[in-house]
């Protein structure tokens, strides 16, 4: 069945990448990443066409919404004095190459080697925006905080797009303790509580299997600010989609116009958002 072929963990970087190349190609799209459909290949589309519709409505609305919530995150970032950002996780995200960023912005891409070697090869002929550096790494290893200690003297936006929920727990904790005690001045993630996992339950067993998801947090943001960061832009993931237009049921409109989860504490609400945090001392 098409829903096992997400053979390991990177192989959702294309998975994702798909999806951003169906709303590029809408005419009313919210982005335009013209990479996407390479770099996703045959092998993108047949995991996202094999995929059984997620609970609530498919994966193109959060994954579209997530783009644009962090697309203005890092302009926010940029624009806030950030000179280098790390991508965690980066998978097969073109930012660099289709956002508009300062030439002298370092942009340095961390994943695992396979999808980084995909990615360079994908895209050897184009240009990248910015300066950019890739750099492969195990990020349930302990590689990054050599990398980050080359740094210390930039104003870092750290992202992780779609990156944490495939740690383990300590792993997610791990990277949060790394990245505060780097000096990063920013992280960008994106956060899925406790209440996604009963309706992750079956896409891990199906299309998820080899890469369920792992780090859900029941205390959602509070997880985060627990070790020391302070979240200081929080983007609830369902009523930003609706406000995009990318859920457009009634049932949707009535959810997003009702009382939202408190991200702080979502107990068994499917509650996901993008949250940027700075460290809170
Ligand atoms: C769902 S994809 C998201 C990719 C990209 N950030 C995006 O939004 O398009 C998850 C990415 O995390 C990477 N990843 C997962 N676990 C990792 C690990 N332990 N070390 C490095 N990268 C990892 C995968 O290889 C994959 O590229």
């Amino acid at each position: 069945m098409g829903d096992h072929r997400i053979g390991t963990v990177d192989d959702t970087a294309r998975w994702v990448a798909h999806h951003r190349a169906l709303e590029s190609a809408r005419p009313d799209a919210l982005f335009h990443d013209p990479f996407a459909a390479r770099l996703a290949g045959s092998t993108g589309r047949a995991i996202a066409e094999g995929a059984a519709p997620a609970a609530g409505g498919g994966d193109g609305w959060y994954l579209t919404a997530r783009t644009v919530l962090i697309d203005e995150a890092v302009a926010a970032a940029i624009a806030g004095g950030c000179d280098t950002v790390v991508n965690l996780g980066a998978g097969l995200d073109a930012r660099p190459y289709r956002l508009d960023l300062p030439a002298g912005l370092e942009w340095i891409e961390v994943d695992l080697p396979a999808i980084l070697d995909h990615k360079a090869a994908v895209l050897t002929s184009e240009t990248a925006r910015c300066r950019l550096r890739r750099v492969p790494l195990d990020l349930a290893g302990e590689g990054l905080a050599n990398l980050l200690d080359g740094l210390a003297d930039r104003r870092v936006l750290a992202l992780a797009e779609g990156l944490v929920m495939y740690l383990s727990p300590d792993e997610a904790d791990a990277l949060a303790d790394t990245l505060l005690a780097a000096g990063v001045e920013r992280w960008c993630l994106d956060l899925s509580a406790a209440g996604v996992g009963s309706v992750m339950a079956e896409r891990n067993r199906g299309i998820l299997r080899r890469a369920p998801w792992r780090f859900l947090p029941a205390d959602g943001v509070a997880h985060i600010e627990d070790r020391g960061w302070r979240a200081d832009r929080i983007e609830p993931l369902f009523p930003a989609a609706v406000r995009l237009g990318r859920l457009d049921s009634p049932e949707a409109h009535r959810r997003a116009a009702g009382p939202q989860p408190d991200p702080r504490n979502p107990g068994d609400a499917p509650w996901s958002g993008v949250v940027s945090v700075v460290p809170a001392r």
